[in-house]
């Protein structure tokens, strides 16, 4: 079927025309479409670009005409919203279906492009526009350098801000390193552009930063520009110091204390000055965390409050504040004992606590049958709870017996020594006590005949010891003992005199909660021992 050019024109015109008028217009179009000749009817050109180019290359943009009715037409390139500017022109001869405009790119060309096709020196026929490309201008980075400014060494808890900035790239996307591994954004560092904001920096902000800019041409081809490094340093502040100290004894019977001034963190060299009161007695610059002063005492007297202060160019900090007073060992020096028993009220460990009426810095030491316990042994162990009191704990057995005693001195002069009575310690004698208790419940007369009367031999046989007896004697009288507990345990009186080794061992389970983690691990090491016993 052939189809006339006039009918074909009709019929663009009618399917250009919009809905709202579309019965006046067909009408309309019908009278234009035939006045008209086929030569003024445009077709749209077709515009063809790369999306994305190098600068200073050299591309073709082209437009394509489709050009059915042999016209010849005016194609114009613009870019869109700059009509002002054409920014190439191509006469389309008759025979001819596209034009072509070389151009060399400059950074300005990046933005959309349109081709526009008419009828030269004739405004009365409207022109017809392609559709519109986006054109990326791609230049390559490089000249990244890093902008810093303040200084490049500073105390923690300031901002640190740094730019990259490069001399020629556009597209450009910026990493940070920080002692070759890269940053990730965090909290702590924030990173937007091309800039790097680390808020309250710590000391793990020093290091020696690097930014490299990239940017991408084509997906394929990656251009790097890596700055040279800064150093940043940040440095720690001093932490509050401790204070402690130390006492000498020197010749002439003079005496220093040698106080100690400490510091966990902060970056060197820290001054520490040390202060009585307000008045400064000393101060030092070290190039370590800590600094001693020796200051001459005399014992006995309040010398003040002392108090260090740390300062390390920033800000000062300060100990607490330490009175200053070394007082000398006195006596007397006594012993206190607690004990720990079994269900049949057998005692199986003891706690001996030595105390010096008076003196600051107590040196403690145990003897048992004059022999130095030291630390802890087979069935002891010693240690000392609180700077003024020391505690042995023992295990009652076979190799506990013996005459035990403590020694105070001062730990600046051993030539102080003052010592405690002397205990006794016998487990069977501590561990017939119970029988005692019940047979005097049950009236059991014969029973107590012969206690006493084993007492009695007992006390004819160690007569010097008796006296070291008695207060544990009476310590176990006092305990109150509830009668349900007593009638359990006359049920097999031979039990109570000498436990079996079986006994110990449950008793010891049974009442681990009385005793602190120390005794628990100390308890286990005397089980193993008793076994070779
Ligand atoms: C346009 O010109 C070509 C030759 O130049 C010719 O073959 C063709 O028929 C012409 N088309 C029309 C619609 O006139
Ligand atoms: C269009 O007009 C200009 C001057 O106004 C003239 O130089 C040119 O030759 C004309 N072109 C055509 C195709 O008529
Ligand atoms: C872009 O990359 C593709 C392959 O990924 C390649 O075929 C094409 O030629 C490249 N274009 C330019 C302009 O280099
Ligand atoms: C730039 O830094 C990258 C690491 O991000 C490295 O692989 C490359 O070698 C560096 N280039 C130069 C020139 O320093
Ligand atoms: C010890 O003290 C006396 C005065 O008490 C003094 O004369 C002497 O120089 C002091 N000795 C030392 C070594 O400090
Ligand atoms: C240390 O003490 C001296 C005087 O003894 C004083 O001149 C100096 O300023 C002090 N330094 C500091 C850091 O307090
Ligand atoms: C500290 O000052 C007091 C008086 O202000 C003085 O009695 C005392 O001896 C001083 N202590 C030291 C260690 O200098
Ligand atoms: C200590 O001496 C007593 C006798 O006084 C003795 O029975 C005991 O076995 C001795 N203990 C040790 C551990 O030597
Ligand atoms: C006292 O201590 C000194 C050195 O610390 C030591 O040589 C001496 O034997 C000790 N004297 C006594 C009685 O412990």
């Amino acid at each position: 079927m052939h189809i006339s050019p006039i009918r074909t024109e009709v019929f663009r015109c009618v399917k250009d025309s919009n809905m709202f008028a579309f019965t006046s217009l067909v009408i309309l179009g019908m009278c234009c479409c035939t006045k008209a000749n086929s030569e003024i009817f445009l077709d749209r050109p077709q515009l063809h670009i790369p999306s994305e180019v190098l600068v200073k290359q050299v591309v073709d943009f082209l437009c394509e005409y489709p050009n059915q009715h042999n016209q010849s037409v005016l194609l114009k390139l613009f870019k869109v919203g700059n009509r002002k500017d054409v920014m190439g022109e191509y006469t389309l001869p008759a025979e001819e279906n596209f034009g072509i405009f070389p151009k060399l790119i400059r950074l300005s060309h990046e933005g959309y492009f349109e081709c526009e096709a008419s009828i030269q020196n004739n405004t009365e026929i409207n022109a017809t526009v392609s559709l519109i490309h986006y054109l990326r201008v791609i230049e390559p980075v490089t000249g990244a350098t890093i902008v810093h400014s303040g200084p490049k060494e500073f105390f923690e808890g300031k901002d640190l801000e740094m730019q990259c900035n490069v001399t020629v790239g556009n597209h450009v996307s910026y990493k940070w390193l920080l002692n070759g591994r890269v940053i990730s954004p965090s909290p702590f560092y924030q990173i937007s552009e091309n800039n790097l904001m680390i808020y309250r920096a710590t000391s793990e902000a020093s290091g020696s930063y690097v930014c490299v800019a990239t940017n991408i041409f084509n997906e394929t081809k990656v251009f790097i520009s890596n700055s040279s490094d800064v150093l940043i340093t940040v440095k720690a502040l001093v932490s509050k110091p401790d204070i402690s100290f130390a006492v000498l004894k020197e010749d002439y019977q003079n005496y220093s204390a040698i106080i100690t001034c400490q510091s966990e963190r902060g970056a060197l060299p820290i001054t520490f000055s040390l202060y009585n009161g307000t008045e400064l007695l000393s101060n030092v610059t070290a190039k370590e965390k800590h600094a001693t002063f020796k200051v001459p005492i005399i014992l006995d007297q309040d010398l003040g409050l002392l108090q260090c202060h740390a300062n390390n160019g920033d800000r000062t900090t300060y100990s607490h504040s330490l009175p200053l007073k070394v007082v000398q060992v006195g006596g007397p020096v006594t012993i206190d004992s607690k004990y720990d028993m079994a269900e049949n009220y057998a005692v199986i460990g003891l706690k001996f606590y030595c105390k010096a009426a008076k003196g600051s810095h107590p040196r403690f030491q145990w003897f048992l049958n004059e022999t130095l316990l030291k630390d802890r042994g087979s069935f002891y162990y010693v240690f000392d709870r609180l700077p003024t009191e020391s505690i042995l704990l023992l295990s009652v057995g076979r190799s506990s017996t013996g005459m035990y005693r403590c020694e105070v001195s001062d730990s600046f002069d051993n030539t102080t020594a003052i010592s405690s009575r002397t205990h006794y310690l016998n487990k069977n004698v501590l561990n017939r006590l119970p029988v005692f208790v019940v047979a005097v419940v049950f009236g059991c007369f014969t029973f107590l005949i012969l206690l006493v009367s084993s007492c009695c031999l007992f006390g004819l046989i160690f007569r010097p010891k008796q006296f070291e007896e008695k207060p544990l004697l009476i310590l176990e009288m006092n305990k109150p003992i509830a009668p349900e507990e007593l009638s359990i345990n006359t049920e097999d009186p031979d039990e109570l005199t000498a436990p079996r080794e079986d006994e110990f061992y449950q008793e010891s389970e049974a009442s681990v909660d009385e005793w602190p983690e120390l005794e628990q691990e100390f308890r286990k090491t005397l089980e193993d021992e008793e076994v070779e016993v």
